[in-house]
């Protein structure tokens, strides 16, 4: 269920995925507060949004300051009123591969994935428990079911994200607080644009929108899609490594 008394934050609400939900939500009717790190993409979005029903206002951050995610947290709060829900979506990605491994990339992709969207939660469980009530929407990906290959970066950062859901989901609830997790496949983004090996089921970030949209009318724990490669990759992380490890093998190879 969504809100539509009460503001939503967005994360990452700049481009791709982000940004098509951005002016979705606004079509609908809410007031939607858009973060990321381009003043200039989330004026453009404000701008946009100028003809919709509902509003995008823009709070530019970096979310691995934490410190900058709670003065951001209160702004909005204090420009928008409550806040009912928050989707934390920014990300990046870099392919790494055991040649090019660097634990200072790891890093820094584990530093925005991983702890920037704890760096959100962090104000937003606080103020959730004291009001009991709230949903929280975590965009992780179905690239943490698996180790893909060539993903040594990004995956563990996704996959630490949908564990972290699952611990909080129960202990949320005891606060009549909801968290949900997004796991989408290959969506045509700036993100996915820079990959060089086909993408199955690839599909537009609209389609992804509608998605997530009719997700987030639920309570459900997770969303995934496309459904086909999604139940793929369910089957594949259940196999027992003799069965996934050549797999991901000849994954390697038809990326070569
Ligand atoms: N595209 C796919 O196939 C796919 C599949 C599964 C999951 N996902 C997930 O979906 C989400 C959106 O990805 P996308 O494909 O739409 O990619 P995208 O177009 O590159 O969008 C990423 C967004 O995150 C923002 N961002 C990056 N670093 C940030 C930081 N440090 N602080 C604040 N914002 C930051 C970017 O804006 P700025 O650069 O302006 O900061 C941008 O708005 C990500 O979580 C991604 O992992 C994508």
């Amino acid at each position: 269920m969504l809100d539509i008394k009460k503001c939503i934050w967005l994360t990452g609400a700049s481009t791709g995925i982000g940004k098509s939900l951005a002016l979705k939500l606004a079509n609908e009717g809410f007031v939607v507060a858009a973060s990321a790190r381009s003043v200039k993409n989330l004026k453009k979005l404000e701008e946009e949004s100028k003809s919709l029903k509902g509003s995008i206002k823009s709070y530019p951050l970096d979310i691995s300051s934490q410190e900058k995610t709670i003065l951001t947290f209160n702004k909005i709060k204090k420009d928008l009123g409550s806040i009912g829900t928050v989707i934390l979506n920014a990300a990046i990605n870099k392919p790494i591969n055991a040649k090019n491994f660097s634990s200072k990339e790891l890093k820094n992709l584990m530093n925005v994935n991983y702890v920037g969207t704890t760096n959100c939660l962090d104000p937003v469980i606080k103020d959730f428990i004291k009001k009991k009530s709230g949903k929280i929407v975590v965009v992780a990906s179905l690239a943490g079911y698996v180790g893909f290959p060539y993903s040594s970066g990004y995956c563990p950062t996704k996959a630490a994200l949908i564990n972290l859901c699952e611990s909080l989901r129960a202990d949320l609830e005891q606060y009549n607080v909801i968290i949900q997790v997004i796991n989408p496949g290959f969506v045509k983004t700036p993100m996915t644009d820079k990959n060089d090996f086909d993408m199955p089921f690839l599909i537009s970030s609209e389609k992804s929108t509608e998605y997530i949209y009719n997700g987030l009318l639920t309570n459900k724990f997770e969303i995934f899609y496309p459904r086909i490669f999604a139940y793929i990759l369910k089957i594949l992380r259940i196999l027992p490594y003799f069965l996934l490890l050549p797999l991901l093998k000849s994954m390697l190879k038809s990326r070569k």
